[in-house]
């Protein structure tokens, strides 16, 4: 019998397909809400993952803009892609770690046999939750939404076991929060029934971006690699925590073989644990 991976490191939820394209999503209802707005506009261009496309049509997308002007969340090109791609492979029990706008619920719940939605923002829920709730009904799949932080659901020793569990709690591609993910990343797979598949968004992302720095790092002389750490530990001491051991693993060795310092630094960052809340 062939066992499935709980996670897969390498699993790109960036891969390009247009296959997102030709599903339609249900989006936010415009308007003035008592924590955030929802803003409605156009796009005829779009940049996905790095890459700018133009769209056949524009496409109409909403944006969720918090009270001080920060756009906290949108249903853009790039986050529909990432969505979709998780939830093509999501299949059974599925629990959620944020609900967000609602996109990646509509994408999984064809997939589906049971879902719930772990949400940490109250405000958030009687805004998206008709939008799931309609998907929901429509592939007639049982639905529970909570009002919780998700690390509780995880570490709660009661409540199902899950076929899938894809997180997306953290704001922003980071490889700084990858630690943490990791901690996050570890409780949910014992959570997971056998071959079960624990999704993270973003991570082989983030994986590249520290992969970057690595290489960086290998490519100086053993001065500018302090220099470069040194400097890094002033400006953001998050990136020089991260990046500590990697130039600690290259002091130590005189002329460092690049495959050996691979898999030493990749392995490195697959076992890191934080157990801090990922932001
Ligand atoms: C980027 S959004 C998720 C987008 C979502 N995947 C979608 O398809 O629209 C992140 C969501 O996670 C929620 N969140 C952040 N930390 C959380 C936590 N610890 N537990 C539960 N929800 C959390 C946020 O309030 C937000 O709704």
């Amino acid at each position: 019998m062939v066992q499935t991976l709980p996670f897969d490191p390498n699993f790109d939820d960036c891969a390009w397909t247009d296959a997102w394209l030709y599903v339609p999503v249900m989006q936010l209802v415009p308007g003035v809400y008592p924590a955030f707005t929802v803003h409605s506009w156009r796009i005829s261009e779009a940049d996905l993952c790095g890459q700018v496309i133009r769209l056949n049509q524009p496409l109409d997308v909403r944006g969720l803009v918090l009270r001080d002007g920060r756009l906290w969340m949108s249903d853009v090109p790039q986050e529909r892609l990432m969505m979709f791609n998780n939830a093509a492979r999501s299949r059974g029990r599925v629990l959620v770690g944020g609900l967000g706008i609602g996109l990646y619920p509509q994408y999984a719940l064809p997939l589906a046999e049971h879902m719930t939605i772990v949400e940490r923002d109250a405000d958030l829920i009687p805004v998206v939750e008709p939008v799931v709730r309609a998907a929901a009904a429509h592939y007639q799949v049982p639905l529970e939404i909570i009002t919780s932080d998700i690390t509780e659901t995880l570490e709660a020793t009661d409540g199902g076991d899950y076929d899938t569990i894809f997180l997306d709690t953290w704001e922003t591609l980071d490889p700084v929060n990858l630690p943490a993910i990791n901690a996050l990343r570890d409780r949910a797979i014992s959570r997971l029934r056998p071959d079960g598949t624990v999704l993270l968004w973003g991570y082989r992302w983030m994986l590249r971006l520290f992969q970057q720095a690595c290489e960086q790092l290998l490519a100086l002389s053993p001065i500018e690699r302090r220099n470069m750490l040194d400097a890094a530990r002033r400006e953001r001491p998050a990136v020089g925590t991260l990046l500590g051991p990697v130039a600690a693993y290259l002091d130590s060795h005189d002329d460092p073989n690049h495959d050996e310092a691979v898999a030493w630094y990749m392995n490195y960052i697959l076992r890191a644990r934080l157990e801090d809340t990922p932001r």
